[in-house]
Parts: C-alpha cells; structure tokens; sequence
C-alpha cells in the first residue's frame, strides 16, 4: 500500500499566492482569476492506482489543449470528470488509451502509466491498451449488424472466439462460448432483459438507451479493466439516462470506470472522485465528490458547480 501522492508544499503553490484567490475579481467568462495551487489536485486515495498521468500536455497544432496535467485514478471506482465545453475533457480521456493518435494534429507529451506500466512508450501494443481500456462515445455507434455479432466482434477480432471454416471442420467451433460470451455482456449491461429473444436483429433496431448499452456490452465483452465514457447519456431520455448511471455504479464494483458529464447531478450522483477542468486545460481540482460539491477549495469550482458560469 502506498499513498500516491506526497503532501510536500512545492514552489510551483507559492507562487500561486500572490494572484490570490478572488482578489481580481470575475473575468468576462464569470471565473475569478484565480492561479491553480498544485495541492488542490492531490487527490490521496488507499492502494496503487490503476492509472497515473503525469504532465500530460495535449496539443493540436499550435493549440495546447491540456495543460500539465497529474492525476491519479484509483481502480474500482468511478471517476468524474467536469468542466465547461472545450476544457479538454474528451482530450484527456482520449488520452488514456491512446485515442488521440488517431488525430493527425495532435501531439502528447508526459506520462500515463496503467498499473505502473508506461502506455506511451514505443513498445505498446495499442489494440491490447485498448482492450485493456475501452471506451464509450456519446453518441451509441453499434455496428449495423446483429446484437450478437455487435458483442462478439470483439473477442472474434482478438481471436478468442473462432468460427472460422477450419474451426468448424475440425470440431473446434466456438458458438457455445460465444453464447455465453453475449449472455454474460448483455446480462452485465442491464440489457438481457430486454433482447434475449431477438440476439439476431439488427442492433440499429433498438432504441438509443438499448444501443448505448449495447455498446457497452460490446466494450465489457473483450474483458477490459478500465472503461472510459464521454457523456454515455447526454443523448438519451431521463428513464434511459437512470439505466446507464445505475449501470456505472454497478459496473465500478469491478471496473475502473473513468466518465465525462455535462451534468453536475449526474456526477454527484454516480461518481467517487470527481475532477474539475476549467477553461485553458487545466485540471483545477480532484477531490472527493462530496468534497468538490460542497466544499471546494477553488473559488472558480465553487462557481462551477454551482452552475455560476460554463
Ligand atoms: N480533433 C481536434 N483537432 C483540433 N482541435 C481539437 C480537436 N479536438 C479538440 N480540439 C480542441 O481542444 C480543446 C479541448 O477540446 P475537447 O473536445 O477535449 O473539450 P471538451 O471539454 O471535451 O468539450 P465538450 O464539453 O464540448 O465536449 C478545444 O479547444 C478543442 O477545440
Ligand atoms: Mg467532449
């Protein structure tokens, strides 16, 4: 067991006295102009964590989008992340498995170590990392193929289910793993319920709240142990909305579920640790949930969350 986080005061936190914490005033966009004090994102948690970033900037181009960004997430848990739109919430989630490689402008410098292994070193394998850590859009983007096959595309890619001619002719067909497999992932996202009678319609049949779970279905098939959200109910009704928060809880028992909302209820709600990222890409504060909804030590959080500005 380690505390991840020293409580030594650094250089970088006196200098942040002297812009004090409300003495200018509201700026335009409504935020004081507050520094950023380093302490008030060392967010101390029991055990290793699953994922440490470590001065992690994000630019696109000449756009510095994520700012020297350190933050530890502690495994099984969920972990909110909020802020005003453009603060680089999806940039930072991206970044925990290597998403933003696929955006030609981007660049990454720093550190995200996943149980204290490097990801971006040169060696990383990026189809295991994002196995490892899955992730879901806002949007529900299943396949347009059946329910079935949008679960077990996963593991058959991967190749822990083959159905291949060769495995058939020689006896070594997977579909009873496979059936399981699909039970097992549609029973885990609160799905089964409601499609065990029709694993072979198009998944484009459901409704938005069943093809979001659908997605996660599909992203817990391949075993992961971190999954990431970007706004996994900002499209979808209240009653669907409930089902995937339930969902998220549940699923923290067992996964380290790292998720991106708009919704300040929602995060206070579902989530153990809630981070605050404020315009300019910086990660202002990491605490507790409760702590940063009813007490926070930045006076731009506190307006924040009580809905004052974004
Ligand atoms: N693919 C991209 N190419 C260029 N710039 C980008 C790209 N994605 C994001 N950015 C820029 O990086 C900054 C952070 O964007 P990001 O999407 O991470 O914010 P966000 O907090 O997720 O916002 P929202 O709440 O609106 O989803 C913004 O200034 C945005 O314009
Ligand atoms: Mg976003």
């Amino acid at each position: 067991m380690s505390e991840s986080f020293g409580d030594t005061a650094t250089a970088e936190s006196d200098r942040t006295t002297t812009g004090g914490t409300t003495a200018d005033g509201p700026t335009t966009a409504g935020e004081t102009d507050e520094r950023v004090r380093e302490e008030w994102t060392q967010f101390s948690f029991q055990g290793e964590p699953k994922l440490a970033v470590e001065d992690l900037d994000v630019y696109y181009g000449d756009d510095h989008a994520l700012k020297g960004v350190s933050m530890d997430i502690p495994s099984e848990s969920v972990t909110a992340l909020i802020g005003p739109s453009g603060c680089g919430k999806s940039t930072f989630l991206r970044s925990l498995n290597r998403m933003n490689d696929r955006i030609k402008s981007a660049r990454v410098a720093g550190s995200v170590e996943l149980d204290g292994e490097e990801i971006y070193g040169s060696g990383t394998d990026l189809v295991e990392l994002r196995k490892r850590v899955g992730m879901v859009f806002q949007a529900p983007n299943p396949f347009p193929k059946s329910i079935r096959e949008n679960v077990s595309y996963g593991p058959r890619k991967h190749g822990d289910i083959d159905k291949s001619l060769l495995a058939r002719l020689t006896g070594r067909d997977d579909s009873e793993a496979e059936r399981e497999l699909v039970e097992r992932s549609l029973k885990q996202a609160a799905l089964w319920d409601e499609v065990n009678d029709r694993l072979d319609d198009n998944a484009l049949g459901l409704s938005g709240g069943q093809q979001q779970r659908l997605c996660i279905a599909r992203c817990l098939a391949v075993d992961p142990d971190v999954i990431l959200m970007d706004e996994p109910a900002s499209a979808l009704d209240p009653v669907a909305t409930s089902k995937i928060e339930d969902l998220v809880e549940e699923l923290a028992e067992d996964y380290t579920v790292v998720v991106v909302t708009h919704n300040m209820q929602q995060a206070a709600r579902i989530s153990d640790q809630t981070a605050v990222f404020l315009t300019g890409g910086e990660l202002v504060e990491y605490d507790d949930t409760e702590k940063i909804f009813e007490n926070p030590e930045s006076q731009r959080v506190e307006d924040y969350v009580s809905g004052k500005f974004g």
